[in-house]
């Protein structure tokens, strides 16, 4: 009797992921590229190795699934995943699927998808989150692949996955690569979340001058609210903590470059590709990049004027407030992002679905995805996450604190990068007669572009007298 599953990969992920199926009643064929990784995994799993097997070559993993077989690869990104579908396809039989699991550029995806077409063997690109405890315990899952993939690998994603109130966190989203981009959305929406709540911090920390802990527990308090989530409480619970070497709070001795490995990078480059502009990820993307800069930034410090000005101080409700106006509109954006890309591509991507998919298991679960299952659920005016009634409802309590906010980290010198990108989005948007008449204008003046007309249909150009510049 062969295994349900094969496990390629036995780093962090692909380790939890194996026992994890195990746990849930499934027999697992394990493999990685240093085959002698894969007995002390077999022997480190107690109970659960006898349900296991090990195989130290290519073909032994291959004849150790039962088919159609099932084929997860938990393996960096890249080359290394086209390496090992050229390695293991000729082993595999008509109806077999592989899985990559990682967080692969969806383009990638789509091509390898494309490539397989054809030949009986399936490729499903399947978008993983809530780290190494989630893909323990209970991950989300973002599944793109063909439906025939789908009905074989269904029981046992849905039987590992983390559940919300008994539903389980995974859901088939859509062929090729419709699981790779909105797992690649997900984590988008993840840094300008981060980068938001990074902002808030900084306020507190920089300007009223409070402690790591006094902050934290600010945070602490803050889940009790509209802003409960995971990332409120990891923040909560980082800003606790002491470092034991030198007695400081933990925060204060980690150097403030962050890093980043792509997928909030990819999430921008499709945005701008698909003519949207998810700018508040965008923000957080260029706010990791700048803090890359440490040298520079020690160096101009004494050297940059700040202008500081007096601002009043803000209230803690104003910053939790704030930070929920952004939460809100950082989320819009991606799902207008998902929304862009679901009509390029013909995804039909059920929104209210990856909503509900990310209420647990994810990185950025949060207790506003229930409002969003419900808006995306009920009429959507324009499809537009901050038209729908009960988010404009929290939204004319968030914007004007979120003005204050900003108001007074402009006047102090704060940098707010995401959440002053996400209020000028939400002004640009709530505004029927913008200034891009202006830009038209111009060009038409230096480039006879054409432009429309407000009281007429067709193209024009502006009879424009050149001789009239000024100098
Ligand atoms: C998740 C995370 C996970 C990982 C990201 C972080 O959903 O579980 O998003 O995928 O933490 O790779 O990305 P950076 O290393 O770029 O911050």
């Amino acid at each position: 009797n062969g295994a349900d599953i094969g496990v390629y990969g036995l780093g962090t992920m692909g380790a939890a992921l194996a026992l994890n199926f195990a746990e849930s009643g499934f027999s697992v064929a394990v493999c990685n590229r240093e085959a002698d990784w894969v007995a002390p995994f077999i022997e480190s799993a107690g109970p659960l190795a006898d349900r296991l097997t090990g195989a130290e070559t290519l073909e032994a993993f291959v004849d150790a699934i039962t088919r159609p077989r099932n084929i997860l690869f938990m393996i960096p990104s890249g080359a290394p995943i086209d390496a090992m579908i050229d390695a293991i396809t000729p082993l595999l039989d008509d109806g077999d699927t592989l899985i990559d699991g990682g967080n692969a550029d969806f383009n990638d995806t789509r091509r390898r998808s494309a490539a397989m077409e054809g030949t009986g063997i399936h490729f499903v690109g399947m978008g993983v989150s809530g780290g190494a405890e989630g893909a323990r315990h209970g991950p989300s899952m973002m599944v793109g692949g063909s439906d025939h993939s789908w009905q074989h690998l269904r029981p046992m994603v849905e039987a590992i996955a983390a559940r919300f109130e008994g539903d389980p966190c995974v859901a088939h989203l859509g062929p090729d690569g419709a699981g790779h981009f909105v797992k690649t959305v997900h984590n988008g929406i993840e840094y300008a979340d981060m980068q938001l709540i990074a902002e808030v911090y900084g306020y507190q920390r920089d300007v009223l001058g409070l402690p790591a802990p006094q902050i934290g527990a600010q945070f602490a308090q803050w889940q009790d609210g509209p802003l409960a989530s995971y990332l409120v409480e990891v923040t909560a619970a980082v800003l606790a903590k002491t470092d034991a070497a030198t007695g400081l709070p933990t925060v204060e001795v980690i150097f403030d470059q962050a890093g980043q490995k792509g997928t909030g990078r990819w999430t921008v480059i499709e945005a701008l590709k698909l003519g949207q502009s998810a700018s508040a990820i965008e923000a957080a993307v260029g706010a990791r990049g700048w803090s890359s800069e440490k040298d520079t930034r020690v160096m101009a410090e004494p050297l940059l004027p700040s202008g500081r000005q007096d601002a009043a101080v803000v209230s803690a409700e104003d910053l939790e407030m704030a930070l929920l106006a952004g939460r809100i509109i950082a989320h819009a954006q991606g799902f207008r992002l998902l929304w862009a890309a679901s009509a390029e591509f013909g995804w039909a991507l059920d929104m209210a679905r990856i909503c509900e998919i990310w209420r647990a298991g994810c990185i950025i679960r949060s207790a506003l995805l229930g409002d969003f299952v419900a808006a995306f659920r009920a009429e959507l005016p324009a499809d537009h996450l901050i038209l729908a009634p009960s988010l404009r409802g929290r939204l004319d309590e968030a914007i004007p604190a979120l003005r204050r906010v900003l108001g007074a980290g402009v006047a102090q010198g704060a940098p707010m990068p995401a959440l002053s990108a996400s209020l000028a989005w939400y002004d640009t948007m709530r505004t029927a007669r913008g200034t891009a008449n202006l830009i038209q204008a111009q060009r038409d003046f230096f480039g006879a572009h054409g432009f429309r007309r407000t009281d007429k249909a067709g193209n024009f150009h502006g009879d424009w007298d050149r001789d009239d510049t000024p100098a």
